[in-house]
């Protein structure tokens, strides 16, 4: 396909797939539309960009003339179970149903007149989402909207491509069958080895967002608890609450549940006389209660939380290995890095979505975190373009 290829961009949130066009066609493909319902994300898309995203997708009528790629990461919504097999009744009314709306109303439905390829986006369990129901929804639309797509979509994550952030995601590629009809046999460039955290990590900050005084008391006296059952993975989460009684096990709690409480009471009464000291002694029952639950995802790789990266879920405390991070979603789970003592930075987290260094963020880093949070990995994105179309081209379809 030439590098000037011309696509739309929708959910566009703050650009991650316009990025991942720039890059792969060295910024001669061009974005004739873009549509972001969120006015901050399409204030920092049209600040990056020079181009002002439309708004709802419901409210777009057709695509632009001469659209050829169509890239979204949409909304993962339930569809109706009520219409199998009525066409997009199923999916009417969801923002999937918008895209397929958009595609098929392309040039009064001439197949060759349809954008040639799609790219689509979403959650990593969306195979298995409402029972398989959804992905067989949204299967099905494609096809009967004229595009080959595969049984399955391709679950990546960045970590397959080095970059040290777990975040899986479903990929769709589908290519017009006019063009292409046949599996989708997609080859990857995984890379065996991860860059290092630390290369990602800025240094010399002004501000940097440091663990609380709170913080660092209570990261201690979880460290000393390692200290005192020994530095494993312990297998299941620790909820102190339950060592000496002050929760109990309840009737109603699922058998999951029931199972950890007693697995704490034993892990509780295998240290008992450290265990009622450091209970008594070190003030956690002070502490709020998703502080006095705490996963150890670290084994015997590591020989204090502050060699690890860190997360205050609502869940609990999390510690794991510092080899990569976990998947950046929201502000409150926002990673800390133990060595430094404090929580990634924006530019930090835009690394690990693979944006480059120069993109220009919102003043409230709390909406960039979130932003970030919702972005596609921008080098994952490439791939996957790239690797589509070097696999068109080896057969030489005609793009
Ligand atoms: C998963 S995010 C996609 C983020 C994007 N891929 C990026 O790299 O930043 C989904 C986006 O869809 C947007 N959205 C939700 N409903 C929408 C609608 N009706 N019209 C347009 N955009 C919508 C959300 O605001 C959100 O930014």
């Amino acid at each position: 396909m030439r590098k000037n290829f011309r696509y739309v961009d929708l959910f566009a949130g703050i650009g991650g797939f316009h990025l991942a066009m720039d890059d792969f066609s060295r910024g001669k493909a061009k974005c004739l539309m873009a549509s972001e319902i969120d006015k901050d994300a399409a204030r920092v898309y049209e600040d990056n960009f020079r181009l002002a995203p439309l708004g709802d997708i419901k409210s777009i009528g057709s695509l632009p003339k001469g659209t050829e790629v169509v890239l979204g990461g949409f909304p993962c919504q339930t569809f109706s179970k009520a219409g199998k097999r009525e066409g997009l009744a199923d999916a009417r009314g969801t923002l999937f149903a918008d895209i397929v709306r958009l595609v098929k109303n392309s040039r009064g439905g001439d197949l060759t007149q349809k954008p040639k390829l799609l790219l689509l986006e979403n959650v990593g369990n969306l195979r298995s989402h409402d029972g398989g129901n959804t992905w067989g929804v949204i299967r099905r639309e494609l096809r009967d909207a004229g595009y080959t797509l595969n049984d399955d979509p391709f679950l990546l994550s960045p970590l397959q491509f080095g970059i040290p952030q777990s975040r899986t995601r479903a990929y769709i590629p589908c290519v017009r069958k006019d063009i292409y009809e046949g599996p989708l046999d997609l080859r990857f460039p995984f890379k065996p080895r991860l860059e290092p955290v630390q290369g990602m990590m800025e240094s010399d900050l002004e501000e940097p967002l440091l663990l609380t005084e709170a913080q660092e008391m209570i990261l201690s006296i979880w460290d000393r608890f390692m200290d005192i059952v020994g530095r494993r993975s312990i297998g299941f989460p620790v909820w102190s609450d339950y060592f000496d009684g002050l929760a109990k096990e309840k009737d109603e709690f699922p058998g999951w549940k029931k199972e950890f409480v007693r697995k704490n009471i034993a892990l509780y009464q295998s240290h008992e006389a450290e265990l009622s000291d450091w209970l008594r002694n070190s003030g956690i029952r002070s502490f709020p209660p998703t502080w006095r639950k705490f996963e150890w995802q670290a084994g015997d790789s590591i020989g204090s939380v502050y060699e690890g990266i860190i997360q205050f879920r609502t869940s609990g405390i999390r510690v794991k290995k510092p080899d990569f991070f976990p998947a950046l979603v929201a502000m409150v789970h926002l990673p800390y890095y133990g060595p430094l003592h404090r929580a990634l930075t924006v530019r930090e987290c835009a690394r690990l979505q693979s944006f480059p260094d120069g993109y220009r963020f919102e003043e409230s880093s709390q909406k960039a975190y979130r932003q970030l949070g919702n972005a596609v990995n921008v080098q994952v994105v490439r791939i996957v373009f790239e690797s589509l179309l070097s696999f068109l081209q080896e057969r030489g379809c005609f793009l």
